[in-house]
C-alpha cells in the first residue's frame, strides 16, 4: 500500500479522497491549516496522520516531504472560493501558486519522485469564453485572482513534468457537489447551500432566472478520476477536465431535488449575479479515453447527497 500526501485534506474534496484511499489500505498524511476545512471531515483512522498547517510554511514542507519520501500527491490545498480571492489577491497567491511551486521545488531539489503529483485547478480558467463544450485546448480566459493563480500554477505542473521529467498531472474541477461540501458562504456550491434550505426549511435564491447551466459532478465520479489519474494511468505533463460532459439547469436540480426530498423548497427570484455565466459544460473526452466513465446521474447524486444528511 502507498504513501499518500494530501494537501486540504480537510476539506470537501480532500476529505472525500482520504476517506476513500484509507478503505482501499493506504497510509495518508493531512495537511490542513483548517481554513476552509473542518477537523471533523478527517477520517478517525490510524491509518492518518494530521498535520494542522499551512502549505505556505515552506520549511515544513519540505521537510515532511523528504522526511516521508511520499509516493503520491495529491494538491488540493486552496483559497477556494472565487471572492475570497479577489478580497485576498496576495494572499491568495501565495497559497495557490507560490506554496506549490515551493513543494514542487523541494521535490525537484531534493530528488524526490513520486509516482504521481496532482493539482487541482478550476474551470474558472475558461472564464466567460463562449465556446462549448469546454475542451482542455478550448481558450482560457482567467479573469479573478483565483483563476490566475490556478492557471498558473497548472503550466507550472506541465512544464516541471516536461523540464524535469517529473510525474505530474493537473486537473480542472467543473461544479463538484456531494457529502462535506461547505454551504457556509454565499459564494459555496449552490448544490449544498440548496441542501441546507430544503434541510432547515429556509428561502432558497435563485440568481437570475434558474435557466443557467452547469456541469454537476457529484464527489464519487470525481475520486474515480482522481484514482484513474493517479493509480491507474501513466499520463504526465498534461490537464484533464473532471465533469460528467452533461449539463443541468438550476431549475432542473431545484425541480428534482423536491421530488427527491419530498419538501417544497422556499423559492425567491433575485437579479443574476454579476459576471454569471449562463452555460457550463466540459467535454470529459480526453478523460475516456483513459477509462473514464461517470456513473452518477444529478439525480441519483442527489439522492445519495440527500440520504447522507
Ligand atoms: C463556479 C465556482 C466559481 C468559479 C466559476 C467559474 C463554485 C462554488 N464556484 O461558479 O468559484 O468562478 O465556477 O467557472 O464552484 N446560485 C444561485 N443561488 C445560490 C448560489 C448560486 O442561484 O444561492 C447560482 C449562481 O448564480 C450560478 C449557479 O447557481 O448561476 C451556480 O453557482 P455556483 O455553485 O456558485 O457555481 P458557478 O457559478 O459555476
Amino acid at each position: 500500500m502507498s504513501k499518500v500526501l494530501i494537501t486540504g485534506g480537510a476539506g470537501f474534496i480532500g476529505s472525500n479522497l482520504a476517506e476513500r484511499l484509507i478503505g482501499e489500505g493506504h497510509q495518508i498524511t493531512i495537511v490542513d491549516d483548517l481554513s476552509m476545512g473542518l477537523k471533523e471531515n478527517i477520517p478517525d483512522s490510524k491509518q492518518v496522520t494530521f498535520y494542522e498547517h499551512s502549505i505556505i510554511d515552506h520549511g515544513f514542507m519540505e521537510k515532511l516531504l523528504v522526511d516521508n519520501d511520499f509516493e503520491y500527491i495529491f494538491l488540493l490545498a486552496a483559497v477556494a472560493s472565487v471572492a475570497d480571492s479577489i478580497e485576498r489577491p496576495l494572499y491568495t497567491h501565495e497559497v495557490n501558486q507560490e506554496a506549490n511551486i515551493y513543494i514542487l521545488e523541494a521535490i525537484r531539489t531534493n530528488g524526490l519522485k513520486p509516482k504521481k503529483v496532482l493539482f487541482s485547478s478550476s474551470a474558472a480558467v475558461y472564464g466567460n469564453e463562449q465556446e462549448l463544450p469546454k475542451r482542455e485546448i478550448s481558450k482560457v480566459s482567467p479573469i479573478t485572482p483565483y483563476a490566475i493563480d490556478e492557471f498558473a500554477t497548472e503550466r507550472y505542473l506541465v512544464t516541471y513534468a516536461n523540464l524535469y521529467k517529473l510525474n505530474f498531472v493537473t486537473v480542472r474541477f467543473f461544479n463538484v457537489y456531494g457529502p462535506r461540501q461547505n454551504p457556509k458562504s454565499p459564494y459555496s456550491g449552490v448544490i449544498s447551500i440548496l441542501t441546507e434550505a430544503l434541510q432547515k426549511g429556509t428561502e432558497f435564491k435563485i440568481f437570475g432566472d434558474g435557466e443557467q447551466s452547469r456541469d454537476f459532478v457529484y464527489i464519487s465520479d470525481v475520486l474515480d478520476a482522481l484514482e484513474l489519474l493517479t493509480f491507474g494511468s501513466n499520463v504526465k505533463g498534461d490537464v484533464f477536465n473532471i465533469a460528467t460532459g452533461h449539463e443541468t439547469s438550476l431549475n432542473q436540480i431545484v425541480r428534482t431535488y423536491q421530488k427527491i426530498a419530498q419538501t417544497d423548497i422556499n423559492v425567491s427570484m433575485q437579479d443574476a449575479r454579476t459576471g454569471d455565466i449562463k452555460v457550463s459544460v466540459a467535454s470529459v473526452d480526453k478523460l475516456k479515453e483513459l477509462g473514464y466513465m461517470p456513473k452518477i446521474s444529478v439525480s441519483e447524486g442527489l439522492t445519495r447527497y440527500w440520504q447522507y444528511i
